[in-house]
């Protein structure tokens, strides 16, 4: 177990239930906290509605061998995400290999082995990938193969479509009656059970040194972090460079160097880097003012689970201030049923019917509150008509709200070229919403753009609305470090650098090519032989957002013909060009190189563009080739499965 902190506890499920008296387990795979955020709901809800003894479980917390021995009284949950080109969530690889795996001691065992399990299945996908809810898919059809039964729907939703919550609030109400009847449960009426106890601890202060102020871990609180750095342990890594590379009004993209030579981090041309962010000084204000803790921001708190299997997803002892602005997502549009849940706290009658409603009735909450995409603060807010709250549970908050996450980003530097700097290139988007009266600000990417006001030293970066303090001073977070850990990715060069590659890569999917041809260039200059190598780069215009422009010529002097940029500027004329129609227009080159056994390589917008590029490559094939589309087709996914065509892609 890579995860250090968990060293004693059994990995035996089995025994885990039967320690702690459940009957009910909530397996969750996650990446960016949502299905984990989902487990803990149902959960929560298995219990106060129908009185199952749950239990949430991350799947990398234990192992599978005995699951042909879960007792047949037992209920075992799969709350699944799929991540990427349809893999399993890094906390559920080995789960995943070994239930679709064909030689587990299960499939040994019986014809039938997993008789005895009764399951429960959902999923969380996003349509606009190749391979939508393969998770789910893939571990259910090797679930009902080895004959465990499924209670319900093996639900899926849909991040794609925008309709994640509601495809989980649709699935989980037949899924409760279908559990409900086959194990004898009765419903009751729900009552509010927190599920962490608040203590207040009045003999420290927010000065005492082992009161956590935002440090991930015991390590980082006494100022011994050390590796390995991971999705548990960031390394809090210096910004050495910050710097604009275009801004236009409401939006800039940023370019910055990030420092891992003090840490035994390494990175390889093509992996993510991860940034831990802080959430902005003014959403921390609204939120601890409106749920009346603004007073009491610095008072020192202990947290604790009420029943043994519940996972506190901070340190403490911490102060509220500390949780809210540091591990908790306060800025995203806030769910449904969370609101829902609230409704039993609202400050008047009149509030409380509202929330009530607004839990209830679908329509009435997309126009009210998703449309408009409000955080938690302003959806209650808005809700009371600025009335405080002041009688919510903070607990409740710590269950509704999922934990802070964070954000990746593709490495925009090779790691031949600078192995102890990370280069990004992020974004940073104020998008005006409907009816909203403020622009919508990611958190990461206005944390990143915070920091480089302060370092470089901005006279007045509160005129940016953004009042950013980088955690207390304590752990010498002097305001131009960040938080960071390095996740592998496939996303990666030939080995042989003679093979002609092509690059597609519109705005900021530009990020890894401009680390690929780094690379290559460094490769020419050493005398190595480099294939040609063309990039697809899109943007709007090239006096206006046209990434790292002069470096370009740089590199087409270290590799001379065998580099070739191809621009599509979508905004200079009366009709949009994008990187495909580039792309269409070198249809007979494109050919010739894939059949050179060129690489190629898509990064940026999952939604239209890879899509797109995808189509015309198909149709680039089939045109060239003389063979019919679904021949095309299916060798485009043959280059997918060889890694000859990849992708790095989000939405
Ligand atoms: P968030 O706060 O996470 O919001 C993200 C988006 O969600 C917003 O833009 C908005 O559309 C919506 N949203 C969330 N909450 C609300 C709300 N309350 N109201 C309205 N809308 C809301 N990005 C880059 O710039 N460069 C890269 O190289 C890059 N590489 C990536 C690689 C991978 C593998 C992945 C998965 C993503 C990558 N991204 C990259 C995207 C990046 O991880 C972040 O998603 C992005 O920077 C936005 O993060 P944020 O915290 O600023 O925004
Ligand atoms: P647009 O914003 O003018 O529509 C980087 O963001 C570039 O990608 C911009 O030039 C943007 O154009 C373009 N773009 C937008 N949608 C796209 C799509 N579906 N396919 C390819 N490029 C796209």
């Amino acid at each position: 177990n890579a995860n250090g902190l968990k060293a004693g506890k059994t990995r035996n499920i089995i025994e885990k239930m039967e320690e702690s008296g459940k009957n009910c387990i909530i397996f969750y795979g996650s990446q960016t906290g949502t299905a984990e955020d989902y487990a803990s709901r149902l959960a929560k809800e298995g219990k106060s509605r129908f009185g199952l003894e749950t239990m949430v479980a991350d799947l990398e917390d234990y192992d599978f061998e005995n699951i042909d021995t879960i007792p047949e009284d037992k209920v075992v949950f799969f709350i699944l995400a799929t991540y990427g080109e349809g893999e399993p969530t890094d906390n559920a690889v080995d789960f995943y290999e070994f239930i679709t795996g064909e030689d587990t001691a299960f499939s040994e065992a019986r014809e039938t082995p997993l008789d005895n399990l009764k399951y429960v299945a959902f999923g969380l996908g996003n349509n606009t990938y190749e391979h939508y809810n393969s998770m789910v898919r893939n571990v259910n059809k090797a679930l009902e193969k080895a004959g465990a039964h499924r209670i319900g729907e093996a639900g899926e939703g849909d991040d794609g479509a925008g309709t994640m919550e509601e495809d989980f609030l649709a699935w989980k109400e037949p899924m409760w009656t279908a559990l409900a009847e086959k194990m004898g449960l009765e419903e009751r009426e729900a009552v509010y059970e927190p599920v962490f106890g608040i203590t207040e601890r009045e003999n420290l202060t927010k000065e005492s040194p082992e009161v956590y102020l935002g440090e991930p871990n015991k390590m980082h609180l006494e100022g011994t972090a050390k590796g390995p750095f991971n999705s548990h342990n960031p390394y809090i890594a210096p910004i050495v460079e910050s710097r604009e590379l275009f801004t236009v009004k409401d939006r800039n993209c940023l370019h910055l160097e990030i420092d891992i030579s003090g840490s035994n981090l390494s990175y390889q041309t093509g992996d993510h880097i991860a940034i831990w962010p802080t959430n902005p000084g003014q959403e921390v204000e609204e939120f601890l003012q409106l749920v009346s803790l603004a007073d009491k921001r610095d008072s020192v708190i202990s947290v604790k689970a009420l029943e043994p299997t519940a996972k506190v997803p901070f340190p403490t002892p911490t102060t509220y201030d500390a949780i809210v602005r540091y591990h908790l997502e306060i800025c995203a549009p806030v769910s449904r049923q969370f609101l829902g849940t609230l409704a039993a706290f609202a400050p008047d009658e009149e509030t409380k019917a509202e929330m009530t409603k607004l839990g209830s009735d679908k329509t009435y909450f997309q126009d009210k509150i998703s449309k408009r995409n409000y955080t938690i603060a302003r959806a209650l807010k808005v809700v009371s008509g600025g009335k405080k709250w002041e009688n919510i549970p903070f607990s409740a908050f710590i269950e509704g709200l999922t934990k802070l996450q964070p954000r990746y980003y593709s490495i925009s530097s090779s790691s031949a070229v600078q192995p102890k700097k990370i280069s990004v290139t992020a974004v940073v988007e104020n998008v005006m919403i409907p009816g909203r009266e403020d622009p919508f600000k990611g958190v990461a990417t206005n944390y990143l753009f915070a920091l480089k006001q302060k370092q470089n030293g901005d006279p007045n970066p509160e005129a940016y609305g953004l009042t950013y303090e980088i955690m207390g001073p304590r752990n010498k977070y002097d305001g131009i470090h960040v938080p960071v850990h390095v996740r592998h990715s496939n996303f990666k060069l030939p080995s042989d650098p003679s093979r002609p590659i092509i690059c597609i890569g519109p705005g900021t999917g530009v990020a890894p090519m401009r680390a690929f041809i780094q690379e290559r260039a460094k490769q020419a200059e050493s005398g190595e032989t480099v294939g040609p190598t063309v990039l697809f780069f899109g943007c709007r215009k090239r006096t206006e957002d046209f990434l790292y422009e002069s470096e370009w010529e740089e590199y087409k002097k270290a590799m001379g013909d065998n580099f070739e940029m191809i621009n599509a500027f979508s905004r200079e004329g009366a009709k949009k060009v994008y990187v495909q129609h580039r792309l269409k227009e070198q249809g007979k080159r494109i050919n010739e190189l894939l059949l050179q056994k060129a690489n190629i390589y898509v990064c940026g917008d999952a939604a239209n563009m890879a899509r797109e590029v995808q189509a015309v490559l198909i149709k680039i094939i089939a045109e060239e080739r003389g063979v019919t589309e679904s021949k095309a087709e299916e060798i485009v996914k043959n280059m997918r499965a060889s890694n000859q065509y990849q992708e790095d892609v989000w939405s």
